[in-house]
């Protein structure tokens, strides 16, 4: 890498991504460690930043080829394709969320161009990565917006109201897996004032879910689960409890107004939490929310980027949801990306050289090969 180096910024291209990987703020830090900043024209503008604003924290804006040319890292949210990135130099960066189980041919695309891709998805859950984790960042406020989705398609109020024409009873929300989003759901539903209860298969969240004042759901008759694996993450269930957890939720579903479901184990399809059969026993002008289903769904019937009605009951999915709220979520996304690049800058090297720990886990592609353990092994 050269001293100092280029840094690109690119418009995002996938559809329905309005998010971008750097702010004024964060361009202004990173020439400040030493870089140069160049920004795609428009590449702000969905996430209401001006070229402009760019300008004025010191990046200097072009067209796509300008903006890659010679570049030593790219910063993305989602990869860009690697026919974009012509002209940028031999064995750049690229950093990103590159759903790399999913998109196999798109890295194998990466390694044959020479870059060194660093999926941003896969920063490991230390103490230390916390404020580079794009995962947990996007998906708090993913939890936020699943609320006030369905809070706008319920045909009724979430807080209990006493009026002189009569009483709204309060809205009962339940939230199906209780990771970074489902505890942002649950903070969300509670100051909308709804009756908020939570399950998960991790049984340390239990205190969490109750120090947030809702109501713990769990499986707990069956010996010896713990449910978290590797990473602080979940693991695949057996079969045993998988019914037990079936058989608790379906009796609990069917009192429930809204159902917001966040359940994903890494590098797996998301688990089936709520069936056509549990649908069906919840009261019409119900509604579901999945945040799982760019992982395939939690719940059965649940369609990316559409409301369906089923039973009565209405099941949205958005594919993105953080692009949902692209000024915050690239707000976020940026300073993600920001502390990144902070914590590793050489000062002597005059760029970015990273350790065992973290290059090695979001490492995937360098010298023309994937070289990173997860893809090798899955
Ligand atoms: P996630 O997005 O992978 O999954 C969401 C939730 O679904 C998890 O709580 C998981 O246990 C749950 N789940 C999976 N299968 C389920 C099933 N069959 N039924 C019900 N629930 C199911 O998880 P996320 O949000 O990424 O967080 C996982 C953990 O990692 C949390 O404890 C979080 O606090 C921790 N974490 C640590 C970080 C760090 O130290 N740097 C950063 C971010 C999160």
């Amino acid at each position: 890498m050269k001293k100092p180096p280029r840094i690109a910024v690119l418009k995002e291209r996938a559809p329905g991504e309005a998010r971008v990987g750097a702010t004024p703020e964060t361009v202004k830090k990173l020439i400040g460690l030493g870089a140069s900043v160049c920004v795609e024209a428009g590449a702000g503008s969905s996430a209401f930043i001006a070229d402009g604003d760019f300008a004025a924290a010191g990046a200097s804006m072009g067209s796509l080829a300008e903006t890659v040319r010679d570049a030593d890292i790219v910063l993305g949210i989602q990869g860009p394709e690697p026919e974009l990135l012509a002209g940028a130099a031999k064995g750049a960066w690229i950093a990103a969320v590159l759903d790399p189980f999913n998109r196999r041919e798109l890295i194998d695309a990466y390694a044959k161009a020479g870059f060194e891709v660093l999926a941003l998805e896969f920063m490991p859950r230390i103490t230390r990565a916390q404020s580079m984790d794009v995962l947990s960042s996007q998906s708090n406020l993913a939890g936020y917006k699943a609320v006030l989705a369905c809070a706008d398609a319920y045909g009724r109020a979430f807080p209990m109201m006493m009026t002189a024409a009569g009483t709204i009873t309060a809205a009962r929300v339940f939230v199906m897996g209780v990771g970074v989003a489902g505890l942002q759901a649950i903070a969300t539903a509670r100051r909308l004032g709804a009756q908020v209860s939570a399950t998960d298969v991790r049984s340390a969240t239990q205190e969490q879910i109750q120090s947030l004042g809702a109501k713990p759901i769990f499986v707990d008759a069956i010996a010896g689960i713990e449910g978290e694996g590797a990473g602080g993450y979940a693991t695949e269930m057996s079969e045993e409890y998988q019914k037990a957890q079936a058989e608790l939720v379906s009796s609990h579903i069917a009192r429930q107004d809204i159902v917001i479901t966040t359940a994903l184990i890494p590098g797996r399809a998301a688990p089936r939490l709520v069936t056509d059969e549990q649908i069906a026993s919840m009261k019409p002008g119900s509604v579901i929310f999945d945040l799982a289903v760019p992982q395939g769904g939690n719940v059965e019937g649940s369609i990316a980027d559409e409301m369906v009605e089923r039973h009565g009951v209405r099941i949205i999915g958005y594919s993105n949801t953080p692009a949902r709220m692209p000024a915050d979520a690239s707000a976020l996304f940026a300073r993600n990306i920001l502390n990144f690049l902070t914590a590793f800058w050489d000062k002597e090297a005059g760029h970015p050289v990273l350790d065992a720990e973290i290059g090695d886990a979001i490492r995937l592609t360098r010298d023309g090969k994937v070289v990173n353990e997860r893809l090798l092994e899955g």
